[in-house]
């Protein structure tokens, strides 16, 4: 992305190159269950080792509210970076101060460090000048390659850039250039895929997608907000019946901006929320007072199907049932494969983002089949809300 400084722009050798990652991932019983964003990674740490930096990494752990906690330590995950980066990686127990400086010192050219968690310290999401400087004092260079934690203006992800020169690591340079196609400046038809349980945490999100997609496909629980604001019975669907003016606002702001929102025109009824319950398909004039929609029905399916067809980019964000259980993971499977055929035969730039999302698309076996998949849960989120994202704006030239 030629507004941002790339490590093609960066003299790393003999430096002292500090590098923002993200860490936080789930680990249980002290292992780490899903390596996805160590992997994301290691390009970056390895190209800086490589080119004989002294890599001294920085990331956040959970979120400790007090100050060290043996619960939040990063010391753990050193093992799993090394085994994945395939290079030895130090670890020093604090950040900043007296530990860190050491290990530092001890750096030879491609050697790799990883810092004590940055949240031990109350300056770091305060962003306080005095710990940035304190940080800073470790490094030549700053390097940001943790998109998924850009949402926030720390003193690792924000404060660093201003007062080291600062550069893309190569993991946010391929999220930048993923996300410009997506929304950015994206070719259109530009379709969206929107769905989740709640229509309440994702207002901002449809608010903002409306006025800048053609076609909004809602799907999920969020769906049934929807369907009952136009006077659907949606019986004891999840649904947030309070929100029936805010549902009905949306789509009068999406036919001013000339977007066609999808929302199902079938539905998979249940009676107990559990996997391989009893279930039947409805059309929207029949769905029975005691159970809940779980599922987009088949013609709801087939009619995603033609707005993908119809599409050249895709956003996604949310699944379009409860995927979980199966077999309720029928049409988000089905809509998820549909998108990974059409990018595979090169028809479709698609992009997806999100836990759930994520979740949903390893679950249907085609994560690796779309254009772009982040691991960002909160940021990816606000870059759909269209909300600036600090830890990337302080990286733009
Ligand atoms: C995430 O897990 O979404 C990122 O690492 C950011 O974590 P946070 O929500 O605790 O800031
Ligand atoms: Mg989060």
């Amino acid at each position: 992305m030629t507004n941002f400084k790339t490590l093609d722009d960066a003299d790393v050798a003999g430096k002292r190159v500090l590098v923002r990652v993200d860490l936080n991932v789930p680990v249980s019983d002290g292992v780490v269950t899903d390596a996805t964003r160590i992997e994301r990674v290691a390009p970056t740490i390895q190209e800086l080792s490589k080119k004989g930096a002294k890599v001294i990494l920085l990331a956040h752990f959970g979120r400790p509210k007090d100050g060290p906690d043996p619960q939040f330590s990063l010391g753990p995950i050193a093992h799993a970076v090394a085994k994945i980066v395939g290079h030895s990686v130090h670890f020093a127990a604090d950040s900043i101060g007296e530990k860190a400086d050491e290990a530092v010192a001890k750096l030879k050219n491609g050697d790799v460090l990883l810092l004590e968690n940055t949240r031990f310290y109350k300056g770091e999401e305060k962003n306080d000048p005095e710990h940035v400087k304190a940080l800073a004092a470790n490094g030549d260079i700053y390097v940001n390659d943790a998109f998924s934690a850009a949402h926030r203006a720390h003193a690792s992800t924000e404060g660093l850039a201003r007062v080291l020169p600062a550069y893309a690591g190569r993991t946010m340079e391929a999220e930048l250039l993923a996300l410009e196609k997506g929304l950015g400046a994206p070719k259109r038809p530009v379709v969206a895929i929107v769905g989740g349980a709640k229509v309440s945490s994702k207002l901002d999100l449809l608010g903002n997608l409306v006025e800048k997609v053609d076609a909004l496909v809602i799907g999920g629980g969020m769906a049934n907000t929807f369907l009952a604001a136009q006077g659907v019975k949606v019986g004891k669907s999840l649904c947030e019946h309070d929100l029936a003016g805010t549902a009905r606002e949306i789509m009068a702001k999406a036919k001013a901006a000339n977007c066609t929102i999808i929302l199902p025109v079938d539905a998979i009824v249940a009676w107990h929320f559990q996997a391989n319950a009893p279930f039947h398909a409805y059309g929207l004039d029949a769905i029975p007072d005691d159970g809940m929609i779980l599922d987009v029905g088949p013609q709801s399916i087939e009619r995603v199907k033609a707005a993908i067809d119809d599409a050249s980019t895709l956003v996604w964000n949310g699944p379009l049932g409860a995927f979980e259980l199966t077999p309720f993971d029928k049409a988000t499977v089905a809509a998820a494969r549909h998108v990974a055929e059409r990018t595979k035969a090169g028809h479709l730039v698609s992009v997806a983002g999100g836990g759930d999302t994520v979740a949903a698309l390893n679950h249907a076996g085609v994560a690796d089949d779309f254009s772009y998949v982040s691991t960002a849960g909160g940021a990816f989120l606000e870059w759909m809300e269209g909300k600036p994202l600090p830890g990337v704006d302080v990286l733009k030239k």
